[in-house]
């Protein structure tokens, strides 16, 4: 793999899945591959899982890693190709980017939207700008549009909770829109299900109010449904998340409230396994006794972020297009 922003990165996801969970069940298996290698980590915005669980996954493999927040430290960058540089950014991409790259051997970045302007973030200039002049490989760790680590570890942690009921079946995989105070990017649900149909080992299922339609490039071939009792039928597993809407760019409208997920309505499901990327506001998008049921596989989901990373880590050191 040459980068990992999107799962069009990916040759063989099972195979990507097969190496995170032998990484989980032996962390340090090749905890000198990446002896002299070093990661640069670069914060646009905050994170708690994403930074930490990569630089674990990092040391594993025994490779150094550097973290920039650049938002609160570094310069302020400009991303615009011919931008006339009279306002408030100080440093443009094109000469930043090549000079990350030659203290690194790997670029991991995260970068959210604006949630302003669709057409901006949906061309995903931030992190396209830092592949184009980096010279480096490139890991999203968050993009405008797209969560990719989020997503191999979502896939992780069900493979590895429906391998132990050892069934042929699919399982049945809802994602479900949840109410939040305030807007959220799209990222996480667009990621989750370009990669649950491109793993095509589920019955998918989406379900949100009417207003909060997705992109169809992320959700063509996906069931879309606007009746969360109908999607949670049967369901084996369900994943909760908030996403402002596409449409009408970057809103929330509250008057949703009624979409939190809470006990009662997991009856109708297969006992199914509750999913979160976290953080999650809770008693708001999901109640305090699902989350703290035996029904959440949350915890065990951001612990699964180590092996992905770590999973991806590998596979982009051993495709050799580091320096
Ligand atoms: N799920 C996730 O990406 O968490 P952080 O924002 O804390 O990194």
């Amino acid at each position: 793999m040459q980068q990992f922003v999107s799962v069009s990165d990916v040759s063989d996801i099972n195979q990507l899945v097969q190496q995170a969970l032998l990484f989980k069940s032996n962390p340090l298996q090749h905890h000198a591959f990446a002896k002299g290698k070093r990661i640069g980590l670069l914060f646009l915005n905050p994170s708690l899982r994403t930074r930490l669980s990569t630089q674990v996954a990092a040391s594993n493999l025994g490779m150094e890693t550097i973290v920039f927040n650049v938002d609160k430290e570094g310069w302020a960058l400009e991303f615009e190709e011919g931008a006339i540089m009279s306002g408030n950014t100080v440093e443009h991409i094109k000469d930043a980017a090549p000079i990350l790259g030659s203290y690194f051997d790997v670029l991991a970045i995260r970068t959210f939207p604006s949630l302003k302007n669709k057409d901006d973030d949906y061309s995903e200039m931030y992190i396209s700008q830092f592949i184009k002049y980096a010279g480096v490989p490139v890991i999203s760790l968050e993009s405008a549009t797209l969560h990719p680590l989020q997503s191999l570890t979502d896939i992780i942690t069900i493979q590895e909770s429906w391998q132990q009921q050892a069934t042929q079946k699919k399982p049945k995989v809802v994602l479900t829109w949840a109410p939040h105070i305030k807007p959220l990017p799209q990222c996480v649900a667009n990621s989750f299900a370009e990669w649950m149909l491109a793993w095509g080992q589920a019955d998918f299922v989406i379900t949100h109010p009417e207003e909060y339609e997705l992109h169809t490039k992320f959700t063509k071939g996906a069931t879309i449904t606007h009746n969360q009792e109908e999607a949670l039928q049967n369901a084996d597993f369900v994943y909760v998340k908030n996403w402002s809407t596409f449409t009408d760019y970057g809103k929330v409208y509250n008057n949703d409230t009624h979409w939190m997920l809470t006990l009662d309505k997991l009856q109708t499901t297969h006992a199914a396994k509750i999913m979160h990327c976290l953080p999650v506001r809770r008693n708001v998008e999901l109640s305090d006794e699902v989350l703290d049921s035996n029904h959440s596989l949350v915890t065990t989901q951001a612990g699964n972020r180590v092996w992905a990373a770590q999973a991806v880590l590998y596979d982009i050191l051993s495709a050799g297009y580091t320096k």
